[in-house]
């Protein structure tokens, strides 16, 4: 007696199922892990998704949750594991080469930037073309000397722009977005969504070897003056290998003090914790 299968389906292809040809995991699902799943799938990025952590239950369930969506999604493969974890933090551990591990540095600050700067000008964040670099959060350096539309660079426009002496104020937009993790923190408790959108941004140009440009934290020594082996963020090109190369950007005077400033202060505190 055959089963309903067996009678609907007829095996063609005999040979042994490939294994994935682009598998994303996701370490961790608490509210930024999965605002990452969510834009990863969303955006048709990976034919596996693997959602990792140690709090089993929450981990089943946003599995099964996002399977139940697998009508209105491309992915094919939705899986949990919580062993992955050690195995994962081992192979974070042996030592990948530096092109290899990406921080998301100010690629959101930039996002925000972008955002802030455009919605004053009334035109879409992705005509807006400005970079935020250094050490993402407090002591961000947004790069007002190459901010521009259209090619059209804003200081030439107004020669005060980014400085305290600016009448029209606009350091006020770099501030709202240092600010504005603090008051997205203040009103919904954390923040998800804006970083798993840019998270899935960066896994696209990985997964794509698309080789596009974006502002990822790196390893700068060597670079603008600075002598010690600190990461921060600088136009970076991304494709399938990971940090392929760094662009080397046009800055001022002032804005390199800035970097160098950040380096000097991230290495302040890294150089404490290779003593231990
Ligand atoms: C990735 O892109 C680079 C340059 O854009 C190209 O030379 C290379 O062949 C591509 N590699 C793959 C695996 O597609
Ligand atoms: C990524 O770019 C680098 C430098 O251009 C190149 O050597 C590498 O082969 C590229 N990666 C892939 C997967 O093609
Ligand atoms: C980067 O560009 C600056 C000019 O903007 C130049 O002085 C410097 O030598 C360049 N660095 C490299 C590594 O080419």
């Amino acid at each position: 007696m055959s089963s309903v299968l067996q009678k609907l389906i007829t095996p063609l292809a005999s040979s042994p199922a490939e294994p994935p040809r682009n598998k994303v995991t996701v370490v961790g699902v608490g509210q930024v892990g999965m605002a990452c799943a969510i834009s990863v799938l969303l955006r048709d990025l990976c034919d596996e998704l693997a959602l990792v952590d140690v709090m089993e239950d929450r981990l089943k369930g946003e599995m099964m949750d996002l399977q139940h969506g697998s009508l209105f999604l491309k992915t094919s493969k939705i899986v949990a594991d919580k062993v992955d974890v050690l195995t994962y933090v081992t192979w974070k551990l042996s030592g990948l080469p530096k092109h290899r591990v990406i921080g998301s540095g100010t690629n959101l600050d930039s996002a925000r930037f972008r955002y802030l700067m455009a919605e004053r000008l009334g035109i879409h964040a992705s005509s807006f073309n400005g970079w935020v670099l250094g050490e993402h959060g407090d002591t961000s350096v947004p790069v007002w000397s190459g901010a521009n539309v259209a090619g059209v660079n804003l200081q030439s426009l107004n020669p005060d722009i980014g400085t305290e002496g600016d009448k029209e104020q606009w350091t006020a937009t770099h501030k709202a977005v240092v600010d504005s993790a603090y008051e997205v923190i203040k009103l919904k408790g954390y923040t998800n969504w804006a970083i798993g959108l840019s998270v899935a941004d960066l896994t696209e140009s990985i997964v794509k070897n698309m080789s596009r440009v974006h502002p990822v934290s790196t390893m700068v020594k060597d670079m603008y003056g600075i002598d010690e082996e600190v990461f921060l963020s600088l136009p970076c090109v991304l494709n399938s290998t990971g940090v392929s190369s760094v662009v080397n950007m046009t800055l001022t005077d002032a804005e390199v003090d800035q970097l160098r400033k950040s380096a000097d202060t991230l290495w302040g505190i890294q150089k404490d914790l290779k003593d231990i």
